[in-house]
C-alpha cells in the first residue's frame, strides 16, 4: 500500500515545500507587467520541478488564462488531471513538441492546441483531425532568431500554405502564430528588437496570404518583464511564475516583486563530534580544521543536487549559513557545523534554498555556486524528493 502524505513526511527526511500562494501571487505580478496580453503559464517539466497539477491549479487561481507545456505527454497528463478537478475549468493548453507519427488523435480528443513548425506537422495534424472528425487548433511557429524550433523566415510561406490548405478542408483552425526569444534576459541585447521585426514581418506575410490568427505570442518571462514590445496578445512566462528571476544579475526576485515558491529542506540524520583533522566524504577532499560537529544532510546527486556543489553548495541550519563540506554523495552531503554548534541536534532542519527572506540561501545562490542557472537548480530536483504543497491557491474542493 502506498504511504499516505503524513507517512511520507515522517519517513523521508527531505522535502520540497512549494507555496502555491506564492505561485498565484507571482502570476499576478506577471499579469500586471503585461496588462494588454493574456497569460499562458508554462508548466513543462513537472512545473519546473514544483509539481504539475497543484501549480497549474494555483496558476489558474492567480489568473492564468492558458497553460503551456513542451511535450504532448505532459499536455495529456495535465488535461486528465484538470478534468478530475471540474471547478478548475477547462483552460486552453498548448503543447509545442511532438515527433512524426505521434498519436495526435489523443491530443485532439483532449482539446490540446498543437504547434507546427513545418508542413509535415500540419499534414499529420490535419490527418488526425480528418480521422477524428474534428478541427484541430494549431499555432504556427516561426524561427525569428532563436535558431531552434520554428520555420525559418524563408520557409514560412510553405508552412502558411500548408496551414491554409488544411484550413480550407476544415481540418485545421490556425489559432496562433508564435516564436521564442533567444536573448531577452540581456535587456540591452539588440537581438530582441531584431526578433520583433522578423516576427512582425512574418505576421504581415501570413496576413497577406489570408491568415490572421487571434493570438500572436513571443515573450517568456524575460520578455514579459523587460520588453513590453514583445507582449503581443499572449505572454508565456515560466521561471518567473516560480518566483525566480530570468536574469538575476539584472534584477533579482525581490526587485521584480516575485517570491520564490520552493523551499528545499532536509532533517539532519546524523550529528556527531569529530576532532580536527577528520577527512570528510569520498576522496577526502575536505578535512576538518578544528574540533567540531558534523551534520549529515540526506540529499545528494540522486535527488538532483549537483555534484559540482561539492565544497561550495550553501545551506542554513538553525539560522546559520554553511556550505557542503567535501563531495556530494548520491544520497547525502556532510556539513561541518563548527565548534560552536553544540546546540544543533539530529532531526534539526537544514535549508538548502528557499525564498531568502530570512537571509537564507536561494536557488540563485546555488546557481552561482555551481555555475548554472536557477532554472536548472529547481527543475533537476529528483522525483525521490517529496513535494509538499502549502497555501490555499488552487486547492479546489474537488482536487
Ligand atoms: C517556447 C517556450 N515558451 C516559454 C518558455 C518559458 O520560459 P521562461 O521560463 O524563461 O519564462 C519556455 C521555456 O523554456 C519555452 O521553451
Amino acid at each position: 500500500m502506498p504511504l499516505t502524505a503524513a507517512e511520507t513526511a515522517a519517513t523521508h527526511p527531505a522535502r520540497a515545500v512549494v507555496d502555491l500562494d506564492a505561485i498565484a501571487a507571482n502570476v499576478g505580478v506577471l499579469r500586471a507587467a503585461a496588462p494588454g496580453a493574456a497569460t499562458m503559464v508554462v508548466v513543462k517539466a513537472d512545473a519546473y520541478g514544483h509539481g504539475l497539477l497543484p501549480v497549474a491549479r494555483a496558476a489558474l487561481a492567480g489568473g492564468a488564462a492558458w497553460l503551456g507545456v513542451a511535450q504532448l505527454t505532459e499536455a495529456l497528463e495535465l488535461r486528465a488531471g484538470l478534468d478530475r478537478t471540474p471547478s478548475a475549468g477547462r483552460p486552453p493548453i498548448l503543447s509545442w513538441i511532438f515527433p512524426p507519427g505521434a498519436p495526435l488523435g489523443r491530443a485532439l480528443e483532449a482539446g490540446i492546441d498543437l504547434s507546427a513548425s513545418a508542413p509535415w506537422a500540419v499534414h499529420e495534424i490535419a490527418a488526425a483531425a480528418r480521422t477524428a472528425g474534428r478541427t484541430a487548433r494549431v499555432h504556427l511557429e516561426v524561427d525569428t532568431g532563436m535558431g531552434r524550433g520554428g520555420a525559418r523566415p524563408e520557409a514560412f510561406a510553405e508552412l502558411v500554405a500548408a496551414a491554409l490548405a488544411a484550413r480550407a478542408e476544415g481540418t485545421v483552425d490556425v489559432v496562433g502564430i508564435w516564436s521564442h526569444l533567444a536573448c531577452a534576459d540581456e535587456p540591452s541585447n539588440p537581438a530582441t528588437a531584431r526578433q520583433v521585426e522578423v516576427f512582425t514581418a512574418a505576421l504581415a506575410q501570413a496576413e497577406r496570404a489570408g491568415l490572421r490568427p487571434q493570438l500572436r505570442h513571443l515573450a517568456a518571462s524575460a520578455g514579459t518583464l523587460f520588453h513590453p514590445a514583445t507582449h503581443f496578445d499572449l505572454v508565456r512566462p515560466g521561471i518567473a511564475v516560480y518566483g525566480l528571476s530570468p536574469a538575476p544579475e539584472v534584477a533579482g526576485s525581490a526587485a521584480l516583486g516575485l517570491r520564490p515558491a520552493m523551499t528545499l529542506e532536509a532533517r539532519l540524520t546524523v550529528v556527531k563530534a569529530a576532532p580536527a583533522g577528520t577527512p570528510l566524504s569520498y576522496g577526502h577532499t575536505a578535512v576538518t580544521t578544528a574540533d567540531t560537529h558534523l551534520g549529515v544532510v540526506p540529499l545528494g546527486y540522486g535527488d538532483g543536487i549537483p555534484r559540482a556543489a561539492s565544497g561550495v553548495g550553501p545551506l542554513a541550519v538553525a539560522g546559520r549559513r554553511y556550505h557542503v563540506a567535501g563531495r556530494v554523495c548520491m544520497d547525502q552531503v556532510v556539513v561541518d557545523l563548527g565548534p560552536e554548534s553544540a546546540g544543533v541536534a539530529v532531526g534539526d532542519t537544514a535549508v538548502l534554498f528557499g525564498d531568502g527572506g530570512d537571509g537564507g540561501p536561494t536557488a540563485d545562490d546555488w546557481a552561482r555556486a555551481v555555475g548554472t542557472i536557477n532554472y536548472e537548480i529547481v527543475t533537476r530536483l529528483g522525483c525521490r524528493v517529496p513535494r509538499m504543497h502549502v497555501g490555499a491557491a488552487g486547492m479546489w474542493e474537488d482536487a
